[in-house]
């Protein structure tokens, strides 16, 4: 794992476009796994830009969102299926058959999975996740105590989750209690995966995630056990991590960094 500390959200956000665009770039076939919450806002706005102004190309991606809220429809506008419309699918050349997001009003959730893993596999497995981590500590919609082996599967959410995610849902208007996810055992076959995490909100429970134990009790400690893991904040959110120095040292010096300082 790598540890890249930017001054502010901004940076850090632009940056994980960067990494992203750079490996869409290269490539010819690429499977992008995806995640939603304000986090990736500001990413995906950067990636609708570099579309626009940078001649970057989405034709060849394919894409697989984390999550769903179990019980939404696709055109609800509180279902994630929607949040990637409005924040990215539409704003760039992505074939939209091309775009997956489990499908929240499956009536058989354990059969939608399965096929969820399928099609996974069928698209040759996930070249880059991206990650959010909730105040609960969970990636994707894996609360604690979600098995590191899990597979994608529907999951209680957790009130810690419930509290963080209730104002984006209308006054009024439920909110779902439970998500389809994909599993941490899915996110850790990915080749590469990049979690982004801003603001002092997400401060105690990065640091227990990135330096504390491996515990099922935070689902994001699991990317400890992932071979080729970065990590970028803001200031904010790096705040409580205590390796501070040499994370800095690792990005100013190693040569994979050296276009993005
Ligand atoms: C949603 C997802 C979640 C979010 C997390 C952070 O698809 O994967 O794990 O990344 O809940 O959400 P925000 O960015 O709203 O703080």
């Amino acid at each position: 794992m790598e540890v890249i500390i930017q001054p502010d959200a901004a940076s850090a956000s632009r940056l994980v476009a960067r990494l992203i665009a750079r490996d869409i770039r290269r490539s010819t076939h690429f499977v992008l796994g995806l995640a939603t919450g304000r986090t990736m806002e500001s990413v995906y706005a950067e990636l609708a830009r570099l579309y626009r102004d940078e001649g970057l190309r989405f034709k060849h991606c394919h894409s697989f969102n984390l999550d769903e809220y179990v019980g939404l429809a696709a055109n609800d506008p509180c279902s994630y299926r929607h949040f990637m419309s409005e924040h990215l699918f539409s704003k760039i050349d992505i074939p939209i058959t091309n775009t997956h997001v489990p499908n929240g009003l499956a009536t058989d959730l354990v059969q939608e999975a399965i096929a969820y893993e399928k099609a996974i596999e069928k698209s040759g497995g996930i070249d880059l996740q991206l990650l959010g981590i909730g105040r609960s500590g969970h990636i994707g919609f894996n609360e604690p105590l979600s098995a590191f082996r899990s597979r994608t599967r529907d999951k209680a959410l957790t009130p810690v989750t419930i509290a963080q995610n209730k104002p984006l849902f209308p006054s009024g208007r439920a909110m779902p209690v439970r998500g389809i996810t994909m599993g941490i055992g899915t996110i850790l076959d990915s080749r590469r995966c990049i979690l982004l995490a801003t603001g002092s909100e997400k401060a105690a429970i990065l640091s227990q995630a990135i330096e504390g134990p491996l515990t099922s009790m935070i689902s994001a400690s699991a990317l400890q056990l992932h071979p080729r893991c970065v990590v970028v904040t803001d200031e904010a959110a790096a705040s409580q991590l205590t390796g501070h120095e040499y994370y800095r040292w690792v990005f100013a010096n190693e040569p994979e960094w050296a276009e993005y300082r």
